[in-house]
């Protein structure tokens, strides 16, 4: 497939859309997401102008954490479909151009895995230690750690007398990477994916699989915060050189990028090895900031600085399945949804989007008899509408309920209207694609006025500009001469002059025929 003219592998200059598969379409009624419904819609993702996607996980698994509990890797839930179905979607998805990522879960499996069955069986069990088992202290749990979703991160096991670890819910027991076994089996995974024809994987949680053996206690000040978003260990990186040997195996630049949910992006540059762990590793502080141009600029900033020099490539998201959407986050604002499209399109790095938020979706306001998610992230998990009758295109009423105005923000009435933020993520989409500047090029900040981000790219002789203006009222701001022009805004603009205002919360990308010295 595609190199770009850099010879960067694919996914450097690469959009990728991640797909929640519960929540995108249902084919057969039963009010699920499926493969047939993603299948079926190929069309409308290849023409929104990404490169990849990536599914939320489609395998086997009982659902206590909607698939992030895994009770077979190598087969897909019924609810999905089969895998018939998944080498349907693979096949023609590549006949699109769009590469598919899996969603691959190293940390812990389902807790009804048949390893994990084996493992609790008997102490003697030639599995019992792929997973993490423990006497218990003083009648309680082996340590002070508490699970992501509240309570211990240990469950005890009257059968055998031991206790078993879950960093997540007690249905997610955590493997012990410690097991050469273990890696094995998981690397097992991947070419069993990999041998199918899939692009790459998405890491669930991946900084978790090394860990200290002995357990230690958490610093009693910090005991009552789960270690998901601190821990650090440096067996995980030799476990992740030995999980991308598996990946370089393979022709055609399968990617790796890895959920690392630490917020700092000193802390995860390790994850890239010399170039020989993640490929990329999210960065997901964009995600927890205000809609402020400083607060931007200084994490942009700070990821070009820290990763520029490792050749460590950033990947920059707003929303996922597991934060509220970010036009939610920015007090439900479209105007700042469109202007936030803008900078995380044209930012140096790859950026992943969340299905529907070129659709500008708000969470779902999903009332207490209607919530499912034992982490309470039912809201940005609402069902994609796809067209303004009452069933949105979905054949029978979704899991969840709808986010609001499915009426308006759906894809039939936004692919009617040239002024829709779907048209915006098209053009922009577009812009990208056709500009290596905006692809690859160096990232370097301008000199704007407060409350605005100017920055500008370059590749070669490709040059553009980019201004942001994060506040809600209008902004005289001069970094360019009369040869710049408007390429895309935000907002409807009469003519392709730059004048050198930004309107309240509008952004754009100006280009220019003159070399820029
Ligand atoms: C990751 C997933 C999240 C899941 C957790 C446990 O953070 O994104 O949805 O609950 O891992 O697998």
């Amino acid at each position: 497939m595609r190199r770009n003219g850099a010879d960067a592998p694919w996914w450097q200059s690469a959009v990728v859309y991640q797909i929640y598969p519960r929540s995108f379409l249902d084919s057969e009624g039963n009010g699920i997401g499926d493969l047939a419904g993603i299948t079926s819609k190929l069309d409308y993702i290849a023409a929104l102008g990404v490169d990849a996607i990536w599914l939320s996980p489609i395998y086997r698994s009982p659902m206590a954490d909607f698939g992030y509990d895994v009770s077979d890797h190598t087969d897909i839930d019924p609810v999905f479909g089969d895998l018939a179905a998944f080498d349907v979607l693979l096949a023609e998805a590549h006949r699109r151009g769009l590469r598919v990522l899996l969603d691959w879960v190293p940390n812990h499996t389902s807790r009804e895995h048949p390893w994990f069955l084996e493992s609790r069986s008997a102490r003697e069990s030639p599995k019992r230690d792929w997973y993490v088992w423990r006497d218990g202290r003083d009648g309680g749990p082996p340590n002070n750690w508490v699970s992501a979703f509240g309570g211990p991160a240990w469950t005890h096991d009257a059968e055998t007398g031991q206790w078993y670890l879950h960093l997540f819910l007690p249905q997610q027991p955590d493997l012990n990477w410690a097991n050469p076994e273990v890696v094995e089996a998981m690397q097992g995974v991947l070419r069993f994916w990999l041998d199918r024809g899939v692009d790459g994987f998405r890491a669930d949680v991946v900084h978790l699989i090394g860990k200290d053996e002995a357990l230690p206690d958490q610093p009693e000040e910090i005991a009552h915060l789960d270690i998901v978003a601190s821990h650090e260990h440096p067996r995980t990186h030799e476990l992740l050189r030995r999980i991308r040997r598996v990946l370089d195996e393979y022709d055609g630049d399968r990617l790796i990028v890895g959920e690392v949910p630490i917020l700092s992006a000193a802390r995860l540059v390790p994850y890239y090895g010399h170039g020989d762990e993640l490929h990329m590793v999210f960065n997901f502080i964009l995600m927890h900031l205000p809609w402020a141009a400083e607060a931007f600029a200084a994490t942009v900033g700070e990821a070009e600085e820290l990763l520029s020099p490792s050749n460590a490539w950033p990947c920059w998201v707003l929303s996922n399945h597991d934060q509220p959407r970010h036009r939610t986050r920015y007090g439900a604002s479209e105007a700042r949804a469109r202007a936030a499209a803008v900078v995380l399109l044209t930012l140096r790095g790859t950026p992943v989007l969340y299905a529907g938020e070129e659709l500008g979706l708000l969470d779902a306001d999903v009332p207490p008899a209607r919530q499912l998610d034992p982490g309470g992230r039912d809201g940005s998990r609402a069902p994609l509408p796809w067209d303004s009758t009452p069933a949105h295109g979905w054949p029978a009423s979704p899991w969840l309920p709808w986010p609001p105005e499915p009426g308006l923000r759906n894809v039939e009435t936004q692919e009617a209207d040239p002024e829709s933020i779907l048209f915006l993520y098209r053009r922009l989409l577009r812009l990208r694609r056709h500009s290596a500047a905006l692809q690859l090029g160096s990232w370097h900040r301008l000199e704007s006025p407060q409350g605005t981000l100017a920055y500008e790219r370059r590749f070669r002789d490709d040059v553009r500009r980019v201004a942001a203006n994060f506040t809600d009222r209008a902004v005289e701001h001069v970094i360019v001469d009369a040869s710049w022009s408007v390429e895309a805004s935000t907002h409807a603009r009469s003519e392709s002059g730059w004048d050198g205002r930004l309107a309240p919360s509008e952004a754009l990308i100006l280009a220019t025929d003159h070399l820029v010295p």
